[in-house]
């Protein structure tokens, strides 16, 4: 965890204009700075940039956040990547790795990690140009029926059929010093066995003779290759192996390729293949990713999850597909919301995506992925599978099949209507399934992206407890004129949703010294009313209302909020004197209300 109080230092020291300024053309209008929202397509600018709530907001698609929140957005980056990145920009380490290594070792670190990176940027020039004056690649590629535009906007390259390609680009392989990072870089091999005359091991490179795809990183630096033999061979595609920059288990083919595109289309596609990925783009689908050789891993989908709430998974139609289907779907289950929409598309199973849409054509494909299926349906499909419904054993091992998949999935609707549709399918009841799959309300196991349960039915806080709410988060000091009396009126008060007023209310009262909007929301941000918060914030950005007004606003709000709960202890206190229950202490408290009423009535 990175402390709250770090990410205030951090927020205090960047300006949200200078980070977004570094990708978007920004003009000064008013109070605010304003260009062309780089989250959808636009002709004339509604994104904002605002220095005094360091915040920016879209007026067009509602995007909004904090210059933390926009590195997310952006670049797809997590949030503590995204802390780290705006701390290095500010020369400020994040505190958690500041007491894990030494000045002088992170400073090793960091050069070495930029080593490679030099020489995986100065491999994909190499192997770019190389293409063009490699006929036979070119003919691959063609034949595979991919045009130079797509192969230069993959960055598609050659590895020329030598041992010492390489060198001509780095140096002399017998140099410690240029052999070092090229062997890290996973593009060098240096054999264990084999030795020069001298007595050096011998050097050679990794990729000879291939097709080489460049797998780049969220913000686009290229940390491996996968490198395709032309025509037979083994392998058919080879990797890079795991170094410093690059982990199979965690990377997406062409997630950079294809954000803009998933932003777009509002989804991203996930297939197999690197060909896929690149067929894919140029026939129209350019929201496509693969994973690279692996079965879909948790982290990927929370890569997925963080750039679009609808992911789609491509499969061959063959056993492996639906063994990879059931890996991801397991991957999955952890990080559904309600909110988020996951389905599976299965094609033949002579088909991968790229032979399916080249041969059936786009609309085709275009069906299949409207046609995908829903993973609660594929969740049923799976624990059912080979299961006789009809017979009670094979009913009890559905149940059996889908406790642990039900078991990883947060609480929430999605999860509920799974039950429902299991206890029909199988001749029990949902409070039945919940009990043989263990899943009572366990807070532990609610799903990061779960919504807060609200004790009462009413959800979102609407019109007046709205308005407080936003008074509150633009002017958080606000909360010291609540008196002890409003307070346990308001947050106490059974009847009303209080709970997230009450949060955002002692969150206020904890503020110490200068308050930074965009350091206190994103601190909201990190709490269980996250989403409501996230309302709240986006209405406070659109208005200016300066702290006069809105103290005066507050103290008429709160006067008419405090009526329901006032009136209603009044009328309580009022019954129990008609039945003669009332003890003096009630009484005197009935004095007290009416009193309050009144006074309040003429304040507001
Ligand atoms: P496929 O064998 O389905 O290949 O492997 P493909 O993507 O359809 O490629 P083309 O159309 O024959 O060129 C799917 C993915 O599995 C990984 C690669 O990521 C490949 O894209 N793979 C496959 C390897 O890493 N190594 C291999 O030898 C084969
Ligand atoms: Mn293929």
């Amino acid at each position: 965890m990175i402390p709250q109080s770090f990410i205030q230092d951090l927020l205090n020291r960047v300006d949200i204009v200078d980070v977004v300024g570094k990708y978007v053309q920004l003009k000064k209008g008013g109070a605010n700075f304003m260009g062309l929202c780089p989250f959808h397509n636009e002709k004339s600018p509604s994104f904002t940039v605002s220095p005094t709530k360091q915040f920016y907001h879209c007026f067009g698609c509602a995007a909004h956040g904090s210059a933390i929140g926009f590195l997310m957005e952006y670049s797809g980056q997590s949030y503590p990547d995204a802390v780290r990145e705006l701390a290095q920009s500010v020369g400020l380490s994040v505190p958690e790795e500041r007491d894990r290594l030494a000045p002088a070792q992170r400073a090793e670190v960091q050069a070495r990690s930029l080593a490679l990176s030099d020489a995986m940027t100065r491999a994909t020039e190499f192997y770019r140009k190389q293409l063009r004056s490699a006929p036979q690649a070119i003919q691959y590629l063609k034949s595979r029926g991919l045009t130079g535009e797509i192969a230069a906007q993959f960055g598609l390259g050659y590895a020329p059929d030598d041992w010492q390609g390489l060198e001509p680009v780095f140096g002399n392989y017998r140099d410690d010093a240029i052999a070092g990072p090229l062997v890290e870089a996973g593009l060098m091999i240096e054999s264990a066995e084999k030795r020069d005359a001298d007595g050096k091991p011998r050097r050679y490179d990794r990729f000879r003779d291939r097709i080489m795809f460049p797998i780049r990183s969220t913000k686009g630096q290229v940390i491996g290759f996968g490198g395709r033999v032309m025509g037979q061979g083994e392998p058919k595609y080879l990797n890079s192996p795991e170094t410093p920059l690059f982990s199979k288990g965690t990377e997406l083919y062409g997630l950079f390729e294809a954000r803009h595109a998933i932003r777009e289309t509002g989804y991203v596609l996930v297939v197999e293949g690197y060909m896929d990925v690149v067929a894919l783009a140029q026939l129209g689908f350019a929201n496509a990713v693969a994973t690279l050789g692996t079965a879909c891993t948790a982290v990927h989908v929370q890569k997925l999850l963080r750039q679009t709430d609808a992911v789609v998974f491509s499969f061959d139609g063959d056993a492996a597909g639906r063994r990879a289907a059931r890996r991801a779907l397991e991957a999955c289950l952890p990080y559904v919301a309600d909110n988020k929409t996951i389905r599976f598309l299965f094609l033949p199973a002579e088909h991968d995506p790229d032979s399916y849409v080249r041969e059936q054509g786009t609309d085709a494909f275009a069906a299949q992925v409207r046609d995908a299926m829903p993973l609660s349906r594929f969740l049923l499909q799976v624990v059912s599978e080979g299961q006789e419904l009809r017979q009670a054993e094979g009913r009890a091992r559905a149940q059996y099949e889908a406790k642990p998949l039900l078991q990883s999935m947060p609480a929430g609707g999605l999860r509920l209507q799974i039950v429902r549709e299991l206890a029909d399918a199988t001749g029990t009841t949902p409070a039945e399934i919940e009990a043989v799959c263990g899943l009572a309300s366990d807070p532990a196991r609610v799903g990061r992206f779960a919504q807060p349960r609200p004790r009462t039915k009413r959800q979102a806080p609407t019109g007046l407890e709205q308005r407080v709410l936003q008074l509150l988060m633009r002017y958080p000091q606000l909360s010291s004129r609540l008196d002890a009396d409003s307070r346990a009126l308001l947050l106490e008060d059974e009847q009303a949703d209080a709970e997230v007023l009450a949060h955002l209310v002692s969150a206020c009262d904890e503020l110490r010294g200068e308050v930074n909007f965009a350091a206190f929301s994103e601190h909201l941000a990190q709490s269980p009313y996250a989403e409501v918060y996230a309302n709240v914030r986006a209405a406070v950005l659109r208005e200016e209302i300066d702290e006069e007004p809105a103290e005066q606003e507050f103290d008429t709000a709160i006067a008419k909020l405090l009526a329901g709960p006032l009136r209603r202890e009044l009328d309580m206190l009022q019954q129990s004197v008609i039945m003669g229950t009332a003890d003096e202490q009630g009484k005197s408290r009935m004095r007290w209300l009416v009193s309050e009423i009144n006074r309040r009535r003429q304040l507001g």
